[in-house]
Order: C-alpha cells, then structure tokens, then sequence
C-alpha cells in the first residue's frame, strides 16, 4: 500500500493525493539519511537531487559533462539545470505516489518552480522538514563521512557510524570512499555558498506555513523519530 491522503475529489468522491515532503538542512545535517528512513517508513520514493548528479558522474552521461565542475566544488548546480532534472524525475511513475525530496529545493527559484510543478499535479509539499545543525557539527560530520562505492551508496561516519571492517561497506562490500566535495576546503566554500540560498528556502516555507524545525544534533533515531510524528501529523495520519 503506497501513503497518500486521502481528500474529496472533483466529483465529490475519495481521491488519493500523493505526499511531497521536503528535506532541508545544511550540508551534512543528515537529511540524505533521515530522508531514506522517512521514504521507507512512508512508502515515499526518495529522491535526492546529490544523488542524480553523482549517479551522472559515475555512468559518465551527458548531464556529467553539465554538472562536473559545480559538484565536485561544492558549488550549487544552476537552477536550469536541475530544474530540468527534477521535473523528469517528478514525472516517472514511481514518483507519482508520492516523494521525499533531499537536497531540493536549494534557491528560491527552485522552490517556485516545484510549486508550480506540483500545483500542475493537484499537489502541494506537505511539510518542509528542516534539520539544524551547527557549523562545527557540520564540519565534523562532513570530514568523517565515507560512502560505499556500490549503487545504494550507503553512507558511514569514522567516528560516529564505522564499518565493521575498515574501508568496507558492512551491506555490500563495496570499498568505502570519501566524496571530493568532503574534503577540508571544500566542505568551508559548501558551507559558504550553500547556507545563503538555503535559508530563503526556508523563508519560502515559512511563509507558506509548512515548515518544521528539529533539532539535528541528537542520536539519529532520535531524529527519525520526531521528522516521522512532524511527517504524520502534515500528512493526516495522526
Ligand atoms: P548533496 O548530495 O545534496 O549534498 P549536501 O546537501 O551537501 O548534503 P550531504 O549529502 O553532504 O549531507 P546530508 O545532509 O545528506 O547528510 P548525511 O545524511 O549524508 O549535494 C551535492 C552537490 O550536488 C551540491 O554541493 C551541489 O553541487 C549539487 N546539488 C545537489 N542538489 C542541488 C540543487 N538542488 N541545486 C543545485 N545544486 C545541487 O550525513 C552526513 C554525515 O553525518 C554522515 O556520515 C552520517 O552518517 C552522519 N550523520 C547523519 N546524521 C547524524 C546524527 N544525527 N548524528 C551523528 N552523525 C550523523
């Protein structure tokens, strides 16, 4: 059974409309995490705009050659670009139950322009989770993570979530790597470029009454399990 709520429809019948949540924080504040835990909790397809772009980056397709040099410097993609992304990823059927989105929006443009999209969907973002985190957080986080080199890129911290054996993912045995963009200087220029455009995303929603703020600086689950209460109670299911 996929999530979605339940609302009356044109002809006054029951119609399913599909829950878009939205996943916000700063780099590293661990919303490709929680965003995989909601999306399963949820029966939500997860969809994360880092993600698309590094998959274009390993299979070498033309979108690579179009996103290269702003990912691998921690520099946001233009909006054209990732615009067109998304709304191609928006429109597979997978996504047409229902999505939560990480890493997108990032500028105000972008989180226009999905309004638009899910508006022409009969949609709208349910709830705009945003996870804080401080800076120095934030930099021990990013400095730390090591990412299995298999499709699922599953994601490890040295300190706070080591593999069982140095360098190997504990799921698939791919060799655990660490992404350019994390490394030291690069993570200070994410940090300085990203946080501006970002916290107008936030105004965005806060204006639009659908943002939510956790605390992201606690144990993970602890984290999942309030974004999971905040994700039910937007969504009617509490
Ligand atoms: P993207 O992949 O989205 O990177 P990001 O936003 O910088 O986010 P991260 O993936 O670094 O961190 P996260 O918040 O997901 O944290 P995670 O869960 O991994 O984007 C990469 C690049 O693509 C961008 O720089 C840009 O160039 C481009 N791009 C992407 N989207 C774009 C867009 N919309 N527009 C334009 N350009 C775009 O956690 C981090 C670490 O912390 C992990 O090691 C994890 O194990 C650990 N951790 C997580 N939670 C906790 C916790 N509660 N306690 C302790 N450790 C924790």
């Amino acid at each position: 059974m996929t999530h979605a709520t339940r609302t009356d429809g044109p002809r006054g019948g029951l119609t399913a409309t599909p829950t878009y949540l939205v996943m916000l924080g700063a780099p590293g504040a661990g919303k490709g995490t929680q965003s995989l835990r909601l999306a399963e909790r949820l029966e939500l397809l997860p969809v994360s705009t880092g993600d698309l772009f590094r998959a274009a980056l390993r299979e070498g397709t033309p979108l690579a050659t179009e996103v290269r040099k702003y990912v691998e410097k921690g520099v946001l993609v233009p909006d054209p670009v990732t615009l067109r992304v998304v709304e191609e990823r928006l429109r597979q059927p997978d996504a047409l139950r229902g999505v939560v989105l990480d890493g997108f929006p990032r500028t105000r443009v972008q989180a226009e322009a999905l309004d638009g999209q899910l508006t022409r969907l009969g949609a709208r973002v349910a709830a705009a989770l945003y996870i804080e985190v401080d800076t120095p957080e934030l930099v021990r986080r990013l400095s730390g993570r090591r990412v299995c080199t298999g499709p699922a890129q599953h994601v490890y911290h040295l300190d706070s979530r080591p593999p069982r054996v140095a360098d190997v993912c504990d799921i698939d045995g791919s060799t655990l790597e660490q992404r350019p963009d994390d490394r030291a200087e690069t993570i200070q220029a994410r940090l300085a470029r990203q946080l501006p455009p970002m916290y107008e995303v936030v105004d965005h929603y806060a204006n639009a009454g659908v943002l939510h703020a956790v605390a992201g600086d606690r144990p993970v689950d602890d984290v999942t399990a309030e974004l999971l209460r905040l994700a039910d109670r937007a969504t009617g299911r509490s």
